[in-house]
């Protein structure tokens, strides 16, 4: 179906194929710019907006996050924490509570969690609830852009058609884009330099999804539909998992021949193309790499059959904490460790940032607590940890005197010469090339 026929059933219209698209005047966003769930993507999402000269509204429903915010209290790096400070001093980032506000801006971006559940389904809620808000605050002339990592379809399902029940016509007086967020929390990298792809409902709406990132990138990508749009951030997240299940899986090969994985990452690394090197580790943490696969297996038919490879990877990393836990025994010489004191060093996902999201050093320090093991934990990122309501905090003092440091994440500033001293220490991040006492996972 073309934008210009008139009918409104956004299921039954061809994306990307408008044929007789309306002549659209450069889309400006006067009028503002909405950004809903102000978290790891959406606080930098809203800056980059405020620092482009929109004005630009931040909205989220998390009291504690919005003081956070205004206090400059939030895990960036100083130089992003300076650049908040200077949107909310010169007025151009404003934050709220409501979306009341989302109905007077030219755009609103969406960036709430889509975490996974305990039996890990992909948890819908969060992005249910926000786009049924924006749905029932849009009104013509918007774009509405989808930035969550989700499922294929989810942006025609949770937008496209409601806003047709509503009346509107998509594409002609109100767009629907998805354009998937690739920042890496914890890098310096310049966001402006790093490609963005958009998808519209139909071309008409990838311009103006364009013509929005543009703001945030020099390089948007477009693709022909919403899907394609989502399956790309789908395959590039399922690509980094494989992996790094993959790497894990010769490491251990390698462990049994008495060959240093690193080496031969190293090697296999110097190969130009068709290679690309991935370091072994305790498992995938974070809100992306244990979460996304499961967004693109739940929406296959049968997920085991379907897609084999992705399934046997998903398996294979959430085994490895367990993995880390069975060396330690091995290595403490005591298969149940009822009383070894055991010191985790970084309990975050990754270095350099606080995130502790679906961090494997949780499920690894709470089955060594439910074996019987004395756990500290030395992260000068994350003070204090709750795990399971029995709350942790950060002792370097303990050290020394552990059984047993397992080495989870090392963050940028942490200083090696700590674990001088260390009775035993095992190196689940491969990274511990100069500390003799170390032996790897
Ligand atoms: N964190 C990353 O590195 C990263 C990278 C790329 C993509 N993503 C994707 O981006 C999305 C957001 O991830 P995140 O890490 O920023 O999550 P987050 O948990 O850090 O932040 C989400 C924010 O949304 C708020 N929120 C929830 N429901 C809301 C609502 N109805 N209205 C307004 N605010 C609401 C929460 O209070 C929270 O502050 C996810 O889909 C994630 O997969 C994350």
């Amino acid at each position: 179906m073309c934008e210009g026929s008139g009918k409104t059933d956004g299921r039954s219209s061809a994306p990307g194929h408008d044929c007789r698209v309306p002549k659209d005047p450069a889309p400006a966003f006067d009028n503002g710019v909405a950004v809903l769930g102000l978290g790891y993507v959406g606080l930098p999402t809203a800056i980059g907006f405020a620092e482009a000269g929109v004005p630009t509204i931040g909205v989220d429903i998390c009291p504690e996050r919005l003081s956070a915010i205004s206090r400059g209290a939030v895990d960036m790096a100083p130089y992003d924490r300076k650049r908040l400070a200077v949107a909310l001093d010169d007025g151009t980032l404003q934050l709220s509570a409501e979306a009341e506000q989302l109905t007077s801006a030219d755009a609103v971006v969406i960036c709430v969690p889509t975490p996974i559940t305990a039996t890990r389904a992909p948890d819908w809620a969060p992005l249910q609830t926000v786009c049924s808000t924006v749905v029932a605050k849009a009104r013509e002339g918007q774009t509405l852009v989808l930035t969550s990592t989700t499922a294929v379809g989810a942006t025609r399902y949770l937008l496209v058609e409601p806003l047709v029940r509503r009346g509107f016509s998509v594409g002609r007086d109100i767009w629907c884009v998805f354009s998937p967020e690739r920042i890496n929390p914890g890098s310096c990298e310049d966001r402006q330099l790093v490609p963005r792809v958009v998808g519209g409902h139909s071309r008409m709406c990838g311009e103006r999804g364009r013509a929005l990132v543009s703001m945030l990138t020099d390089d948007v990508h477009v693709v022909s539909s919403l899907e394609a749009a989502e399956l790309t951030k789908l395959l590039e997240n399922t690509f980094r998992a494989v992996n790094i299940a993959l790497v894990n899986e010769f490491a251990d090969a390698a462990r049994g021949w008495d060959i240093d994985i690193r080496e031969v990452t190293l090697a296999a690394g110097t190969k130009p193309y068709g290679f690309m090197p991935f370091r072994p580790g305790p498992g995938a943490g974070g809100h992306c790499i244990p979460c996304d696969p499961h967004w693109f297996l739940d929406g296959l038919d049968e997920p085991a059959t379907d897609a084999p490879v992705t399934h046997a990877a998903m398996r294979s990393l959430a085994q490895r904490p367990l993995q880390v836990v069975t060396r330690a025994a091995e290595l403490l010489g005591d298969p149940h460790r009822a009383g070894s004191s055991i010191a985790i060093v970084g309990v975050a996902y990754k270095p350099g940032v606080a995130d502790v999201r679906e961090s494997p050093a949780i499920e690894i320090m709470r089955a060594l607590m439910d074996a019987g093991a004395v756990v500290s934990y030395v992260d000068d990122w994350v003070p204090s940890l709750d795990i399971d309501g029995r709350r942790l905090f950060s002792d370097p003092r303990l050290l020394a005197s552990a059984d047993l440091v397992i080495v989870h994440t090392l963050h940028p500033d942490f200083d090696l010469a700590r674990l001088a001293g260390c009775r035993s220490v095992l190196d689940a991040t491969f990274e511990l090339t100069d500390v003799p006492c170390a032996v790897t996972l």
